[in-house]
């Protein structure tokens, strides 16, 4: 497979034309038999950015990732950890549907490695145009995207990380001295926060408690913003 890269218009200046271009991508066989590219949503200037693994049935269905199932648990943990959805930019790893099909019935297949290096640069991409003053990573997929395969999201859940030198950084993740409420001076750098992915709790065999752990992290970004 090509990878996204090739699809990628050199000097992209903003989200909706990037969206635009994704639109058309082929760098891997997952947009084959999916409805459409489900790119990132929010504002460029969100100081959250929250990454998952891939759309599901319904973000495929409707273009709009976090949509379905998870993406009810995750607006309502967002909600309960104090933050706005307006703080929020929401993406994926993997930017198509992996499935296979079941009867009448689309099933969620996670993506292999090869899906999440070819799909890598349209995440770059966005990372280019975004300063958020946190990434939360959400679930093994996309901390496998963003920080390599021997990060360990259950060890190192909830805790505010600086973005670590050995992470495949695709750009200058540091915050222009305009977003940093006119100080003067070194501005801090973007951190991260890994997290479990909003689907872990609806298979969880303690439902609540994985909830109560999801929102116990989210409160932990809720507390950084500046
Ligand atoms: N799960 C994800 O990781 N992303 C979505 O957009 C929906 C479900
Ligand atoms: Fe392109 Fe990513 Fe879709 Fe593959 S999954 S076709 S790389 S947008």
């Amino acid at each position: 497979a090509p990878g996204a890269q090739e699809f990628i218009p050199p000097g992209v200046r903003s989200l909706t034309a990037l969206r635009e271009a994704a639109a058309s991508c082929r760098g891997c066989e997952l947009y084959v038999d999916t409805t459409q590219t489900v790119f990132g949503r929010g504002a460029v200037r969100a100081p959250v950015v929250m990454i998952g693994e891939q759309p599901g049935d319904i973000e495929d269905r409707e273009g709009v990732p976090f949509v379905g199932p998870a993406g009810k648990v995750l607006r309502r943990a967002v909600d309960d950890a104090g933050l706005e959805p307006r703080q929020l930019y929401l993406s994926n790893a993997v930017k198509h549907f992996r499935h296979t099909v079941r009867g009448k019935r689309r099933l969620h297949q996670t993506p292999d490695q090869v899906h999440i290096v070819a799909c890598r640069p349209w995440l770059v991409a966005e990372f280019a145009l975004l300063r958020p003053q946190v990434i939360v990573v959400l679930g093994a997929i996309a901390a496998k995207a963003l920080l390599g395969p021997s990060f360990r999201v259950t060890r190192e859940r909830g805790v505010l990380l600086p973005w670590p030198e050995s992470a495949q950084r695709p750009a200058d993740f540091t915050r222009p001295p305009a977003a940093a409420n006119g100080r003067v001076g070194p501005v801090e750098p973007t951190r991260l926060l890994a997290t479990i992915h909003p689907s872990a709790v609806l298979r969880a065999d303690d439902r609540e408690d994985a909830y109560a752990g999801l929102v116990a992290d989210l409160t932990v970004v809720a507390g950084a913003l500046a």
